[in-house]
């Protein structure tokens, strides 16, 4: 089986008690795969990364940067699709920074309807599957420290907050290519990595945004 020829495939209904608070949260809902980005999808994935409610959160790539990602051996670029009607619903990408002492690198995920779960469940399925094809010892991803949504979903899936010395810090902006001081990092190992059904368990009926 190719690097990433797998499908990661997550629907609400699909997992019986296990993710029952999942179900429970998306009853009538979206339901989604994870599968590789192809070049087609990259209109998609640029009115995701372009849309007002992203732009400022993100980091805003060219084309050529996405396609780029999509072919190169050390870059995950992924569609997070919808089952109902296969429309790109958000996209993640990341690095593979073994070699380097970062392990699995997540340089992106967004969504276009949040605070739903979609993110949490997306990013749990991503980084479980990433371990196991990878052999990474942990994911670690960096966030606005005003960015509060995006990590109380990492937060909910085990990610913690870590504190790196200065040369790690200094080498991780520049593989990433730059960060603010203040930005968080979090990183989350196999161990620690939390199923999402648990914090969606008591969330409240979508549609309750609290943007
Ligand atoms: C970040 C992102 C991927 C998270 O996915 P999501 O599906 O929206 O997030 P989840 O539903 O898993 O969790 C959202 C959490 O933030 C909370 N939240 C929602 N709006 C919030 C706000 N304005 N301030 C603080 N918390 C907020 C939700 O209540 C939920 O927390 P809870 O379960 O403890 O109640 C998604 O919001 C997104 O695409 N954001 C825009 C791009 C972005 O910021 N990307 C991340 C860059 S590092």
């Amino acid at each position: 089986m190719s690097r990433k020829s797998r499908l990661v495939s997550l629907r609400s209904d699909d997992h019986g008690p296990r993710f029952g608070g999942l179900a429970r949260s998306f009853r009538g809902g979206p339901s989604f795969i994870l599968r590789p980005t192809q070049f087609k999808d990259l209109d998609a994935v640029l009115a995701i990364e372009q849309h007002p409610d992203n732009h400022g959160l993100i980091g805003q790539w060219s084309r050529d940067h996405h396609a780029s990602a999509i072919e190169r051996g050390d870059r995950e670029h992924w569609i997070i699709e919808s089952k109902a009607d296969h429309a790109p619903i958000g996209y993640i990408i990341a690095y593979n920074l073994i070699s380097e002492g970062f392990g699995l690198y997540v340089k992106r995920i967004t969504v276009s309807e949040k605070s739903i779960g979609i993110g949490r469940m997306a990013l749990h399925s991503f980084v479980q599957d990433a371990f196991c094809r990878l052999g990474a010892d942990s994911a670690c991803l960096v966030v606005y420290r005003t960015n509060e949504r995006a990590q109380r979903s990492y937060r909910a899936i085990g990610f913690v907050e870590v504190d790196l010395d200065a040369s790690d810090r200094t080498k991780l902006r520049k593989l990433d290519g730059g960060f603010p001081d203040d930005a968080v990092i979090m990183r989350v190992q196999p161990t620690t990595l939390l199923a999402p059904n648990a914090s969606l368990q008591s969330r409240p009926a979508p549609g309750r945004d609290r943007r």
